[in-house]
């Protein structure tokens, strides 16, 4: 892989090795020196962050707002491939104006065995791949050949560092945006054996309080992770959504708060799930769609990702649009129905700059990509310049 198209995390390295030495490639160099030993980029003025100058940066005055704070682009990178402050500056550098920092938790987490991403190749004549259909359980073909449009596995198990650790970096990730730029943390609940279903609601109490006394302003609770114990997400059970958020809601008070969501296929239920959490004001937005789950397979048919419990893995990129796509003109359709205000984050197969438009047209208030913005690491440079 040339320097050129090499991803700012590099798949071929561990996630360990990702979060010790990267980002990598573009990121790598608007981070200078820096990003090679592992050690913290020197502190950038938010005018250099935004690239501006500090004359501009004084007159600035951003065009759009996230949940009430000011940005310039409603753009960015979702939670996931932004593993520590280093990334995250070197997205803001890179132009991206929104910055989600990777699901943390209130406990160190290790991450599934290496490796975690696969480039995935739907067999659908337009590469598209549909929750639910046949092919997510016969197995999509996954191996080594990552091309563009781009899809991917991603099977990390959602991985934290100890508080003690991503409380620091995350608070100088955060001082480190530029002028209209905004980092959102994303944290979630973890379930260890024992716990009584009280112990899983206080604990993303915990998680929510300990992300909170870093001075987020917006945060963000992912609910599209397993629900252990259950064989189905946390979204997949919005009454439990609904006493998870009522808690979380009750330790942050008036910092907005959104969940990111699976695909829901049925719109009673993500009419419900809106009712009993946008619909309370116990959550002020929703971002979706995170992965589709699929049976991935090698070119024999066997199991692609080793190990136990790795049969079925998420995808995402190019290959999971539609669905993203369709998750936003849904949601915006019933909010538009039921009258209420929450925003929407669209994310899902965001590859290319007409991508952005098309989400914000379907009724995103802002648009994110994770896996496009990996082997594009200019996209969002390439959106302003529309
Ligand atoms: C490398 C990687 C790691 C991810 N980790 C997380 C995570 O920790 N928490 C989360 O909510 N979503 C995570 N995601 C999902 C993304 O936020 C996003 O929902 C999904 O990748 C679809 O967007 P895309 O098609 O632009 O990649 C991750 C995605 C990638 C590619």
């Amino acid at each position: 892989m040339s320097e050129k198209t090499m991803p700012f995390y590099d798949v071929d390295r561990t996630y360990e090795d990702n979060y010790r030495f990267g980002p990598f490639g573009a990121f790598a160099e608007e981070l200078g020196g820096d990003a090679k030993d592992g050690v913290s980029a020197d502190q950038v003025t938010r005018a250099v962050a935004s690239g501006l100058t500090e004359h501009e940066a004084a007159d600035h005055e951003p065009a759009e707002s996230f949940f009430g704070v000011p940005v310039d682009l409603p753009f960015g990178i979702p939670a996931g491939p932004l593993l520590n402050e280093r990334f995250t500056t070197a997205a803001f550098r890179m132009g991206f104006d929104l910055a989600v920092y990777k699901t943390v938790r209130s406990r160190a987490w290790g991450c599934n065995p290496f490796p975690n991403v696969l480039a995935v190749h739907p067999q659908s004549a337009d590469g598209v791949l549909s929750p639910g259909s046949p092919e997510c359980d016969e197995g999509v073909l996954a191996d080594h050949r990552f091309e563009t449009p781009i899809s991917i596995s991603n099977s990390f198990g959602v991985p934290s560092q100890d508080p003690d650790v991503w409380q620091p970096d995350m608070q100088r990730a955060m001082e480190r945006a530029g002028a209209g730029q905004l980092l959102v943390p994303s944290f979630q609940g973890s379930r260890v054996d024992g716990m009584t279903a009280a112990e899983y609601v206080a604990d993303h109490v915990t998680t929510a309080h300990l992300v909170l006394e870093t001075g987020a302003q917006v945060m963000e609770m992912n609910t599209s992770c397993p629900n252990e114990g259950h064989n189905r997400l946390l979204c997949h059970a919005p009454d439990q959504v609904r006493l998870i958020t009522e808690a979380v809601k009750n330790e942050i008070g008036d910092v907005p708060l959104i969940i990111k969501l699976a695909y829901l296929p049925s719109d009673e239920d993500l009419e419900y799930m809106v009712r009993v959490t946008a619909g309370r004001g116990l959550v002020q937005g929703f971002s979706t769609i995170n992965t589709i789950s699929a049976r991935l397979v090698d070119a024999k048919g066997a199991q692609a990702l080793p190990g136990a419990g790795r049969d079925r893995s998420g995808v995402c990129g190019a290959a999971i649009r539609p669905s993203g796509l369709d998750m936003v003109r849904r949601l915006s359709a019933i909010r538009e129905r039921l009258g209420l205000d929450f925003g929407i984050v669209g994310v899902g197969g965001v590859t290319v700059p007409q991508d952005y438009f098309d989400y914000r047209a379907a009724g995103a208030d802002a648009v994110m990509s994770a896996t496009g913005a990996m082997w594009n690491p200019a996209l969002a440079r390439r959106i302003k310049s529309r």
